[in-house]
Formats: structure tokens, sequence, C-alpha cells
């Protein structure tokens, strides 16, 4: 039985379900990044190749998602992150999911891009615009995603990282 199925979503168009439940801390999915796309490997619209199911990883490198992982919508209050974890990436539980549930992880963890749209997930603290760059998020949100940053994405803005560590450790340090 497949962890995951696919059917039509709330939130938007194709959505991916929980086919099980799971424990917080599981891996529910990986992704096969091995379709990159650049200049000598185009996106085929005459296959069914579309942008908006491309991602945009370390070092400027894009690739376009297999499905199931295609299909995961953004969420502002998500049920999954994702790790890259001895080279491969995993869709991983936030939290405990319910068979049925929607398979979420919020886009701009992880995306330092600057395009402006808007969310309908639905969550009662959705952010409704949103631009697509982790550091133009709320403070308080950067400080809750801070753990579920991927290596690659801590590795490329450093400095930004650790400067929001050090003040995420002195108001902890304050609420003591
Ligand atoms: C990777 S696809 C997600 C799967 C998509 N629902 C499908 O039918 O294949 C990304 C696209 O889904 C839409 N999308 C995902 N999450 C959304 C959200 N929370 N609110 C509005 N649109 C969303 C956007 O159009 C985005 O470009
Ligand atoms: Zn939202």
């Amino acid at each position: 039985m497949s962890n995951v199925v696919t059917a039509e979503s709330e939130i938007h168009g194709i959505g991916v379900f929980a086919n099980r439940d799971f424990a917080e801390g599981e891996t529910i999915l990986i992704t096969d990044d091995s379709r990159i796309v650049d200049d000598e490997h185009p996106l085929r619209f005459d296959l069914g190749e579309y942008d908006y199911h491309c991602d945009y990883l370390a070092n400027g490198k894009v690739v376009l998602m297999p499905s199931p992982a295609r299909h995961i919508n953004s969420d502002c209050d998500p049920n999954t992150f994702v790790k890259t974890i001895g080279g491969v990436r995993h869709v991983i539980a936030r939290r405990a999911i319910k068979s049925g549930e929607e398979i979420t992880y919020d886009y701009v963890i992880n995306c330092h891009g600057g395009i402006v749209w808007q969310c309908s997930c639905g969550s009662p603290c959705c952010r409704k615009t949103i631009v697509s760059s982790f550091f133009e998020l709320p403070e308080r949100t950067q400080k809750v995603y801070l753990p579920l940053l991927d290596e690659w994405f801590i590795e490329e803005h450093r400095e930004k990282v650790e400067m929001l560590r050090r003040r995420a450790d002195m108001k902890s340090s304050q609420s003591l």
C-alpha cells in the first residue's frame, strides 16, 4: 500500500493525501530530484511538464519534481517539512498525521525567490499574500521554522540564519 494518494484538493488543483496514519518525524515520501531543468534540458510542455511543478534547490539547481511530490500544496501551518538526508530529500511529518489528511509543506521554507502569490491554504494563520522568501516571513514564523530549514539553505544563507538563531536564543534566555 502506498503511503499517499493524489486527489482533488480544497487548497488547489490536485493534492497529496495520507493513505495511513503517520507519527511525527516519520518520512512520508522521498523525492527523486534527478530531472534537472536547465538550458540543455528544458521543460517539455508537450509532455505535460510545467514550471509550477519545479523546485529550486542548492546552487540554483532547478528540478522537475516527480509525482506524487509535485502535487504537494503549500500551507501556512504545514504538517510536513523537507530535509535532505544522505543526499535524498525526505518529506517528513511535522506532527502526527491522520489517514486522509492533505499532506502540505510551506513553500517559503528553503525559499529565497521573492515571487508574490495569494495563498488559499485555509489555515487560521494563513498569511494570504505570500512573498516567496524565508527572510520575508514575520520574524516569529522564521524562528518557528528555524529547525525545519534544510542544510543547503542554511549553507547558502549562513550569516542571516546565524543572526536569527542568536536573536531566538536571546529571546528564550530572556524568558527563563
Ligand atoms: C507544486 S504545485 C502543487 C500541486 C498543484 N495543486 C497541482 O494541481 O499539481 C504548485 C502550484 O500549486 C498552487 N498552490 C499550491 N499551494 C497553494 C496554496 N496554498 N494556495 C494557492 N495555490 C497553491 C500554485 O498554483 C502553485 O504554483
Ligand atoms: Zn496560507
